[in-house]
């Protein structure tokens, strides 16, 4: 629309004013946030933007590919790719206790981070970080970490706090769904604009256990099953978030053909909520839930049952960790 427009231009230009002729770095998660900012600054000063994507290898299936291959052709940011899956792995390696978990990611991410810092500022200093703060997380009425207090949080926004850089902040003015409409006049990729919340932590937080990269492989799949189901019954809107929650440790019996199985079960979490403090589980209708039970069974050897978590917000958090 004509105003979104003008928001986006007038983003740009802020952002231009801001930053003169400096440089400015940006860390991209993924998420919706940071790939808008990215994008206004990258029209803004265009290659003095250098971004960042750290993949931890606990995206989803085809998250990464989204910003390193489909963000990347629809803005022309210059990027600077770390598959840094093998050191997450490594760290998090014997580790299963929650908390621990999500400090292990929070800090191998700024390490990596760190590190790139160096190699771009190497080029020539640059003295500006772009940052997708948004106007709730200015005011600090939630923004989708409802429960930071309750867990540690990491984001892509939660980087090291002894950085000597001036943050840019080009949706400070905007609540999420000014952000994904600018997105979308951006000409980002439809899956990252609308992509549901997802934690820092990734699905390092949706193995209850330890992280393994098999573990890791079978809740991708899990996942991306229960994903496009829900989106082809047209759930995306309704729905806020569907963790999927693989329980790596349980194991149950069942029957395939005339033989035993002794697989994992799933949880699938689907909530409604308007700000991630409070929610309800969604009552997604049977015939949906169905299609995802034997889809998953079917096609995930070692899924060989699938639970459904019917416990609103409070008592249960969103996240299973
Ligand atoms: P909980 O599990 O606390 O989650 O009810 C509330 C919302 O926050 C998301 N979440 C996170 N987001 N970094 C994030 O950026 C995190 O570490 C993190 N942990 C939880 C969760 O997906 C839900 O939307």
């Amino acid at each position: 629309s004509w105003t979104m427009v003008n928001i986006v231009e007038d983003a740009v230009t802020a952002v231009r004013e801001q930053v003169g002729d400096g440089r400015a770095i940006c860390a991209l998660s993924g998420g919706v946030d940071s790939a808008v900012a990215a994008a206004i600054v990258q029209r803004a000063i265009g290659e003095r933007l250098t971004c960042v994507f750290v993949d931890h290898g606990l995206l989803r299936k085809g998250e990464a590919e989204q910003v390193e291959q489909d963000f990347v052709a629809a803005t022309g940011v210059k990027l600077r790719v770390v598959d840094a899956a093998e050191r997450f792995l490594k760290a998090l390696a014997g580790v299963s206790e929650p908390e621990e978990k999500r400090k292990i990611i929070g800090r191998e991410f700024i390490r990596v981070f760190e590190d790139e810092q160096r190699a771009i500022l190497a080029d020539g200093p640059a003295d500006f970080l772009v940052q997708g703060t948004l106007y709730p997380d200015v005011v600090e009425s939630g923004g989708g970490t409802g429960t930071a207090n309750i867990k540690s949080h990491h984001n892509v926004g939660g980087l090291p706090e002894d950085l000597k850089f001036s943050l840019v902040e080009p949706l400070r003015a905007l609540f999420k769904d000014e952000v994904r409409r600018a997105g979308e006049e951006l000409g980002l990729p439809a899956a990252m604009v609308w992509r549901q919340p997802f934690p820092g932590p990734g699905l390092g937080i949706r193995i209850i256990g330890e992280v393994t990269q098999e573990r890791l492989d079978i809740l991708r799949e899990a996942d991306a099953i229960a994903r496009e189901e829900l989106s082809r019954a047209g759930l995306d809107r309704e729905i806020w978030q569907c963790p999927v929650v693989l329980l790596a440790d349980v194991r149950s019996v069942g029957v395939q053909g005339d033989g035993r199985t002794y697989g994992h079960p799933v949880v699938l979490r689907p909530v409604t909520s308007e700000d991630a403090m409070t929610a309800d589980w969604s009552r997604v209708p049977y015939d949906v839930l169905s299609r995802i039970s034997t889809r998953i069974t079917n096609e995930v050897r070692e899924v060989n049952r699938v639970t459904l978590d019917i416990t609103s917000k409070p008592p249960g958090t969103i996240e299973w960790e």
